[in-house]
């Protein structure tokens, strides 16, 4: 019988060991909380796919955001849930639209303690659902819709936000929206581009959050699941256009692409652990067939693991508390 010389597990013996040769971490200034408010909520509206998760009224959503600075988060995300929809998505443009408040409300809650961003996006807005407006025939008229997504930046700087988030897979976004950031005296402004973003079925509980009127899918403008090498080119792409962070969403069910996407770009890599992954780790749980807490970690750190910088998750808050236990 030969023994081993090399034994990889002297290193995992006590926990001190494992900490300190720990490979990737997880901290809270590297979550971000996606939050949706709604406009007629006179209280928080739980969201039933998504336990835990609710629509905010305007004063449940300050609260979430004093805290999210309180735990260290490294941001919150917000989404808007107007109370009446049309054909152009005209509530994304009105200052006094449910978005363009809320982030002003978050913004004077929590000043520079969190970063304020904003989903730049018409789906929740639209009567049809759809991500941009619709030409004659009914289909997503890409460069109509990118006049849309300039004046909305304009909106989201002018309440305040610090960085928005393109999120409608519109050919050419980042550089409108950048040109009209520019322009409107918001330099300053980041835009974190949802780059590599996928026709995904795990996106099923957020339209239960944001009400979505969809029929039908987005997969004349969001990605295959198949391509990986399509989500680099759209990273780089946005780069080009100005991007300052780029995302890659799902999460879960796209780990190779958030790794080839950070060997390939020299900015932060963003990752949306998104509805249907919290979802599914929730109800695993209460049903007693996984063990919640370390499931939540687990998954966190393996999005960090495959390469996001940054994470977005609806477990941001929660997750904070834990690793500070
Ligand atoms: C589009 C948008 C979506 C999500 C974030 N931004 C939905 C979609 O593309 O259908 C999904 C987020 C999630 O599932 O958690 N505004």
């Amino acid at each position: 019988m030969e023994f081993p010389t090399v034994r990889p597990r002297r290193l995992r013996r006590t926990p001190a060991l494992r900490a300190m040769v720990a490979e990737t971490s997880l901290e809270a200034r590297q979550l971000v909380l996606p939050a949706f408010v709604r406009e007629d909520a006179t209280e928080p509206v739980p969201i039933s796919s998504m336990p835990g998760v609710v629509q905010h009224t305007r004063s449940s959503l300050k609260a979430a955001a004093a805290e999210a600075a309180e735990l260290g988060l490294g941001g919150i995300m917000l989404f808007g849930v107007p109370s009446a929809k049309d054909a152009t998505g005209s509530g994304a443009l009105d200052p006094g639209g449910i978005l363009n408040v809320a982030i002003a409300d978050v913004a004077a809650e929590v000043g520079d303690a969190l970063t304020v961003m904003s989903d730049l996006c018409l789906d929740e807005f639209t009567s049809h659902g759809h991500c941009g407006v619709l030409d004659a025939e009914g289909r997503v008229d890409n460069d109509a819709t990118l006049e849309v997504y300039a004046e909305m930046a304009r909106a989201h700087a002018a309440a305040g936000v610090d960085m928005v988030g393109p999120s409608g897979m519109m050919d050419g976004q980042v550089r409108v929206i950048r040109s009209a950031l520019d322009e409107a005296g918001a330099a300053d402004v980041a835009i974190l581009a949802y780059s590599a973003k996928y026709a995904s079925a795990f996106y099923g509980p957020f339209r239960e959050a944001v009400g979505s009127s969809l029929q039908g899918d987005r997969r004349t403008y969001q990605q295959d699941s198949g391509n990986a090498v399509e989500g680099v080119r759209e990273a780089l792409l946005d780069i080009e256009e100005g991007a300052d962070l780029v995302m890659v969403k799902p999460a879960l069910a796209y780990l190779d692409v958030i790794r080839r996407v950070r060997d390939a770009v020299d900015v932060p890599v963003v990752a949306y652990n998104i509805s249907g992954e919290y979802s599914m780790v929730e109800a695993a749980a209460a049903n007693g067939w996984i063990e919640r807490e370390p499931a939540i970690l687990e998954t966190l750190l393996s999005i960090r693991r495959a390469g996001a910088d940054v994470v977005l998750t609806y477990w941001a808050a929660e997750a904070a508390r834990l690793l500070r236990r």
